[in-house]
Protein backbone atom coordinates (compact mmCIF):
# COMPACT_ATOMS: atom_id res chain seq x y z
CA UNK A 1 0.00 0.00 0.00
CA UNK A 2 0.98 3.80 -0.95
CA UNK A 3 1.93 5.46 2.25
CA UNK A 4 1.90 9.22 2.81
CA UNK A 5 2.30 11.08 6.26
CA UNK A 6 1.04 14.28 6.80
CA UNK A 7 2.64 16.41 9.54
CA UNK A 8 -0.17 18.78 9.96
CA UNK A 9 -3.90 18.05 10.29
CA UNK A 10 -5.73 19.96 7.08
CA UNK A 11 -9.29 20.91 6.00
CA UNK A 12 -11.05 17.55 5.74
CA UNK A 13 -11.30 18.11 2.10
CA UNK A 14 -7.95 18.43 1.12
CA UNK A 15 -7.55 15.20 3.03
CA UNK A 16 -10.46 13.22 1.59
CA UNK A 17 -8.82 14.46 -2.28
CA UNK A 18 -6.15 12.26 -1.60
CA UNK A 19 -7.37 9.26 0.76
CA UNK A 20 -8.54 7.78 -2.55
CA UNK A 21 -4.79 7.67 -4.00
CA UNK A 22 -2.98 6.02 -0.58
CA UNK A 23 -3.03 5.44 3.49
CA UNK A 24 -2.46 8.47 5.16
CA UNK A 25 -1.60 9.40 8.69
CA UNK A 26 -1.46 12.59 10.24
CA UNK A 27 0.67 13.69 12.68
CA UNK A 28 -1.93 14.23 15.61
CA UNK A 29 0.18 18.01 17.53
CA UNK A 30 0.11 21.47 16.42
CA UNK A 31 4.03 21.35 16.70
CA UNK A 32 5.89 20.12 14.07
CA UNK A 33 7.21 16.27 14.49
CA UNK A 34 11.05 16.23 15.99
CA UNK A 35 13.59 15.29 13.51
CA UNK A 36 14.26 12.18 15.29
CA UNK A 37 10.62 11.35 13.97
CA UNK A 38 11.04 12.10 10.91
CA UNK A 39 13.99 10.12 10.35
CA UNK A 40 11.80 7.46 12.12
CA UNK A 41 9.16 7.29 9.27
CA UNK A 42 10.47 8.39 6.15
CA UNK A 43 12.39 4.85 5.81
CA UNK A 44 8.70 3.69 5.33
CA UNK A 45 7.17 5.85 3.17
CA UNK A 46 6.22 6.84 -0.55
CA UNK A 47 5.54 10.37 0.12
CA UNK A 48 5.15 13.51 2.75
CA UNK A 49 2.99 16.38 3.21
CA UNK A 50 5.23 18.97 4.20
CA UNK A 51 4.74 22.16 6.46
CA UNK A 52 7.49 25.04 6.35
CA UNK A 53 8.38 24.11 9.94
CA UNK A 54 9.70 20.72 9.16
CA UNK A 55 13.37 20.15 9.21
CA UNK A 56 13.91 18.21 5.84
CA UNK A 57 17.37 18.59 5.43
CA UNK A 58 20.07 15.98 3.58
CA UNK A 59 20.25 13.53 6.33
CA UNK A 60 16.39 13.39 6.14
CA UNK A 61 16.89 13.09 2.75
CA UNK A 62 19.24 10.15 2.93
CA UNK A 63 17.32 8.14 5.55
CA UNK A 64 14.27 7.80 2.45
CA UNK A 65 13.60 4.31 1.66
CA UNK A 66 13.52 3.50 -1.88
CA UNK A 67 9.98 4.13 -2.55
CA UNK A 68 10.38 7.65 -1.52
CA UNK A 69 9.02 9.87 -4.52
CA UNK A 70 7.35 13.00 -3.69
CA UNK A 71 7.35 16.36 -0.94
CA UNK A 72 4.50 17.57 -1.08
CA UNK A 73 5.11 21.67 0.83
CA UNK A 74 1.96 23.10 2.03
CA UNK A 75 3.85 26.74 1.49
CA UNK A 76 5.07 28.61 -1.09
CA UNK A 77 8.45 28.70 0.79
CA UNK A 78 10.31 25.73 0.88
CA UNK A 79 13.60 26.80 2.38
CA UNK A 80 12.96 24.01 4.76
CA UNK A 81 14.06 21.91 2.13
CA UNK A 82 17.55 20.38 0.91
CA UNK A 83 16.27 20.73 -2.99
CA UNK A 84 19.90 19.25 -4.03
CA UNK A 85 19.42 16.67 -2.37
CA UNK A 86 16.05 15.85 -3.41
CA UNK A 87 16.77 16.05 -6.77
CA UNK A 88 19.74 14.10 -6.56
CA UNK A 89 17.17 11.43 -5.13
CA UNK A 90 14.43 11.84 -7.81
CA UNK A 91 12.42 13.01 -5.07
CA UNK A 92 9.89 15.42 -6.84
CA UNK A 93 9.28 18.50 -4.63
CA UNK A 94 5.89 20.70 -4.68
CA UNK A 95 4.79 23.91 -3.43
CA UNK A 96 1.89 26.36 -3.35
CA UNK A 97 2.63 29.47 -5.08
CA UNK A 98 -0.25 31.59 -6.67
CA UNK A 99 -3.11 31.01 -4.05
CA UNK A 100 -2.00 32.62 -1.28
CA UNK A 101 -0.24 35.99 -2.88
CA UNK A 102 -3.19 38.21 -2.07
CA UNK A 103 -3.53 37.01 1.52
CA UNK A 104 0.40 37.38 2.43
CA UNK A 105 -0.11 40.75 0.66
CA UNK A 106 -2.65 41.71 2.88
CA UNK A 107 -1.07 40.87 5.60
CA UNK A 108 1.67 42.72 4.60
CA UNK A 109 -0.20 45.82 4.12
CA UNK A 110 -1.85 45.33 7.47
CA UNK A 111 1.08 45.51 8.93
CA UNK A 112 2.65 48.90 6.79
CA UNK A 113 -0.99 50.53 8.10
CA UNK A 114 -0.48 49.29 11.88
CA UNK A 115 2.95 50.53 12.23
CA UNK A 116 2.89 53.40 10.46
CA UNK A 117 -0.51 54.61 12.64
CA UNK A 118 0.84 53.04 15.88
CA UNK A 119 -2.99 50.87 15.69
CA UNK A 120 -1.31 48.62 18.00
CA UNK A 121 0.08 50.78 20.64
CA UNK A 122 -3.07 52.76 20.32
CA UNK A 123 -4.82 49.91 21.06
CA UNK A 124 -2.68 48.86 24.26
CA UNK A 125 -2.87 52.03 25.91
CA UNK A 126 -6.69 51.70 25.55
CA UNK A 127 -6.96 48.18 26.90
CA UNK A 128 -4.56 49.78 30.12
CA UNK A 129 -7.70 52.49 30.42
CA UNK A 130 -5.80 55.26 29.11
CA UNK A 131 -7.21 57.60 26.76
CA UNK A 132 -5.14 60.38 25.92
CA UNK A 133 -7.71 63.29 25.55
CA UNK A 134 -7.26 64.47 21.61
CA UNK A 135 -4.20 66.07 20.81
CA UNK A 136 -2.12 67.62 18.32
CA UNK A 137 0.98 65.65 19.07
CA UNK A 138 -1.09 62.38 20.85
CA UNK A 139 0.19 59.11 19.03
CA UNK A 140 0.93 60.68 15.62
CA UNK A 141 2.62 58.26 13.20
CA UNK A 142 3.63 58.20 9.92
CA UNK A 143 2.07 59.50 6.63
CA UNK A 144 1.57 56.69 3.90
CA UNK A 145 -0.50 58.27 1.05
CA UNK A 146 1.65 59.50 -1.24
CA UNK A 147 5.20 58.35 0.28
CA UNK A 148 7.19 56.05 -1.30
CA UNK A 149 7.73 52.48 -0.87
CA UNK A 150 10.73 50.09 -1.69
CA UNK A 151 9.88 46.39 -2.39
CA UNK A 152 12.27 43.95 -1.99
CA UNK A 153 11.46 40.81 -4.21
CA UNK A 154 9.26 41.49 -7.41
CA UNK A 155 7.50 38.45 -7.71
CA UNK A 156 3.85 37.62 -7.12
CA UNK A 157 3.18 38.65 -3.73
CA UNK A 158 5.46 41.80 -4.21
CA UNK A 159 3.39 42.33 -7.74
CA UNK A 160 0.77 42.13 -5.19
CA UNK A 161 1.82 44.78 -2.51
CA UNK A 162 2.56 47.30 -5.32
CA UNK A 163 -1.04 46.96 -6.55
CA UNK A 164 -2.27 48.02 -3.17
CA UNK A 165 0.53 50.75 -3.04
CA UNK A 166 -0.94 52.29 -6.08
CA UNK A 167 -4.58 52.80 -4.68
CA UNK A 168 -2.15 55.46 -1.52
CA UNK A 169 -0.18 57.13 -4.42
CA UNK A 170 2.94 55.67 -3.67
CA UNK A 171 5.88 56.24 -5.38
CA UNK A 172 6.64 52.43 -5.50
CA UNK A 173 10.34 51.28 -5.79
CA UNK A 174 11.22 47.44 -6.63
CA UNK A 175 14.78 45.43 -6.78
CA UNK A 176 15.13 42.11 -7.90
CA UNK A 177 17.29 40.43 -9.82
CA UNK A 178 15.67 40.16 -12.90
CA UNK A 179 14.04 43.79 -13.75
CA UNK A 180 10.65 44.14 -14.88
CA UNK A 181 10.39 46.47 -17.96
CA UNK A 182 6.60 45.34 -18.67
CA UNK A 183 5.65 45.59 -15.32
CA UNK A 184 7.46 48.81 -14.94
CA UNK A 185 4.60 50.26 -17.30
CA UNK A 186 1.90 47.93 -16.28
CA UNK A 187 2.48 48.86 -11.96
CA UNK A 188 3.81 52.06 -12.55
CA UNK A 189 6.77 51.04 -10.56
CA UNK A 190 10.45 52.03 -10.89
CA UNK A 191 13.71 49.69 -10.64
CA UNK A 192 16.23 50.60 -7.89
CA UNK A 193 19.83 49.18 -6.86
CA UNK A 194 19.66 48.31 -3.25
CA UNK A 195 21.20 51.03 -2.22
CA UNK A 196 18.89 53.46 -3.88
CA UNK A 197 16.09 51.68 -2.45
CA UNK A 198 17.18 51.85 0.85
CA UNK A 199 18.38 55.47 0.88
CA UNK A 200 15.00 56.36 -0.78
CA UNK A 201 11.80 54.38 0.66
CA UNK A 202 9.99 55.46 3.59
CA UNK A 203 8.78 51.84 3.77
CA UNK A 204 11.04 49.11 2.97
CA UNK A 205 8.84 45.11 2.38
CA UNK A 206 10.63 42.06 2.09
CA UNK A 207 9.13 39.63 -0.40
CA UNK A 208 11.94 37.28 -1.35
CA UNK A 209 13.10 33.73 -1.18
CA UNK A 210 15.03 32.67 1.54
CA UNK A 211 18.36 32.12 0.03
CA UNK A 212 22.32 32.55 0.41
CA UNK A 213 21.90 35.71 -1.62
CA UNK A 214 18.86 36.69 0.41
CA UNK A 215 20.25 35.50 4.09
CA UNK A 216 20.62 38.60 6.13
CA UNK A 217 20.25 41.21 3.70
CA UNK A 218 19.27 43.16 6.00
CA UNK A 219 22.10 43.50 8.34
CA UNK A 220 23.94 46.29 10.23
CA UNK A 221 25.90 47.71 6.87
CA UNK A 222 22.14 47.99 4.82
CA UNK A 223 20.42 49.50 7.72
CA UNK A 224 23.27 52.08 7.97
CA UNK A 225 21.53 53.11 4.29
CA UNK A 226 17.96 53.37 4.99
CA UNK A 227 16.39 56.74 5.19
CA UNK A 228 15.94 57.72 8.43
CA UNK A 229 12.10 57.16 10.21
CA UNK A 230 11.90 54.10 7.79
CA UNK A 231 9.97 51.28 8.65
CA UNK A 232 10.67 47.62 7.65
CA UNK A 233 7.67 45.10 7.16
CA UNK A 234 8.64 41.26 6.34
CA UNK A 235 6.23 38.75 5.62
CA UNK A 236 9.08 36.77 3.82
CA UNK A 237 11.42 34.72 6.07
CA UNK A 238 13.15 35.76 8.82
CA UNK A 239 16.33 34.71 7.86
CA UNK A 240 16.25 37.83 5.50
CA UNK A 241 17.15 40.05 8.63
CA UNK A 242 19.53 40.17 11.25
CA UNK A 243 17.31 40.43 14.46
CA UNK A 244 20.30 41.91 16.73
CA UNK A 245 21.31 44.58 13.61
CA UNK A 246 17.40 45.33 13.31
CA UNK A 247 17.23 46.30 17.12
CA UNK A 248 20.32 48.75 17.44
CA UNK A 249 18.32 50.11 14.14
CA UNK A 250 15.29 50.45 15.85
CA UNK A 251 16.70 51.75 19.38
CA UNK A 252 18.60 54.11 17.97
CA UNK A 253 15.99 55.73 15.89
CA UNK A 254 17.31 55.14 12.57
CA UNK A 255 14.41 52.91 11.80
CA UNK A 256 10.95 54.62 13.50
CA UNK A 257 9.52 51.03 13.36
CA UNK A 258 8.88 47.53 11.68
CA UNK A 259 6.41 45.24 11.14
CA UNK A 260 7.55 41.58 11.12
CA UNK A 261 4.71 38.45 10.80
CA UNK A 262 8.33 36.33 10.71
CA UNK A 263 11.53 36.28 12.43
CA UNK A 264 14.58 33.92 12.79
CA UNK A 265 14.34 31.74 14.80
CA UNK A 266 10.54 30.78 15.13
CA UNK A 267 9.30 31.18 17.53
CA UNK A 268 11.27 34.42 18.29
CA UNK A 269 13.27 33.64 21.47
CA UNK A 270 11.03 34.99 24.51
CA UNK A 271 13.68 37.23 25.69
CA UNK A 272 14.16 39.02 22.28
CA UNK A 273 14.49 42.99 23.11
CA UNK A 274 12.66 43.57 20.34
CA UNK A 275 9.42 42.31 21.86
CA UNK A 276 10.00 45.12 24.17
CA UNK A 277 9.75 48.00 21.60
CA UNK A 278 6.72 49.70 21.01
CA UNK A 279 7.28 50.54 17.76
CA UNK A 280 7.31 46.65 16.62
CA UNK A 281 4.66 44.71 15.69
CA UNK A 282 5.73 41.11 15.40
CA UNK A 283 2.84 38.24 14.73
CA UNK A 284 3.67 34.74 14.58
CA UNK A 285 3.62 34.09 10.62
CA UNK A 286 0.15 34.23 9.37
CA UNK A 287 0.45 36.02 6.49
CA UNK A 288 -1.42 33.35 4.12
CA UNK A 289 -3.71 32.57 7.00
CA UNK A 290 -7.03 33.24 6.07
CA UNK A 291 -8.98 29.81 5.91
CA UNK A 292 -10.61 30.16 2.04
CA UNK A 293 -6.30 30.57 1.30
CA UNK A 294 -5.54 27.54 3.87
CA UNK A 295 -7.88 25.46 2.27
CA UNK A 296 -6.99 26.69 -1.33
CA UNK A 297 -3.10 25.81 0.05
CA UNK A 298 -4.12 22.33 1.35
CA UNK A 299 -5.36 21.52 -1.84
CA UNK A 300 -3.01 22.25 -4.03
CA UNK A 301 -0.56 20.52 -1.65
CA UNK A 302 -2.71 17.33 -2.04
CA UNK A 303 -2.90 17.55 -6.30
CA UNK A 304 1.18 18.03 -6.69
CA UNK A 305 1.43 15.30 -4.10
CA UNK A 306 -1.35 12.81 -6.30
CA UNK A 307 0.99 14.08 -9.34
CA UNK A 308 4.15 13.16 -7.59
CA UNK A 309 2.81 9.67 -6.31
CA UNK A 310 1.41 8.97 -9.66
CA UNK A 311 5.34 9.95 -11.25
CA UNK A 312 3.56 12.68 -13.12
CA UNK A 313 4.61 16.73 -13.52
CA UNK A 314 3.59 18.64 -10.65
CA UNK A 315 1.22 21.50 -10.53
CA UNK A 316 3.67 23.18 -9.19
CA UNK A 317 7.15 21.93 -8.74
CA UNK A 318 10.73 23.33 -7.54
CA UNK A 319 12.49 20.71 -9.19
CA UNK A 320 10.98 19.19 -12.20
CA UNK A 321 14.01 18.06 -13.47
CA UNK A 322 13.87 15.51 -10.36
CA UNK A 323 11.39 13.28 -12.32
CA UNK A 324 13.26 12.20 -15.33
CA UNK A 325 15.97 11.62 -12.55
CA UNK A 326 13.35 9.25 -10.69
CA UNK A 327 12.67 7.61 -14.20
CA UNK A 328 16.27 6.94 -14.76
CA UNK A 329 16.81 5.33 -11.33
C1 LIG B 1 4.75 30.43 2.65
O1 LIG B 1 3.82 29.87 2.05
O2 LIG B 1 5.93 30.24 2.36
C2 LIG B 1 4.38 31.38 3.74
O3 LIG B 1 5.47 31.81 4.46
C3 LIG B 1 3.38 30.76 4.67
O4 LIG B 1 2.18 30.67 4.07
Amino acid sequence: MTKVWITRALPPEALDALKPYCEVEVWPLETPPPKSEILRRIGDLDAMLTMLTDPIDAEVIAAAGPRFRAISQMAVGYDNIHIPAATQRGIAVGHTPGVLTETTADMAWALLMAVARRVVEAHQEVQKGIWRPWGPFVLCGQEVYGATLGIIGFGRIGQAVARRAAGFSMRILYHDPDRHPELEAQLGVQYASLDDLLSSADFISLHAYLSESTRRMINSETLGKVKPGAILINTARGGMVDQEALYHSLKEGRLAGAGLDVTDPEPIDPSSPLLNLPNVIITPHIASASTVTRQKMALLAVQNLIAGLKGEPMPHCVNPEALTRGQAA
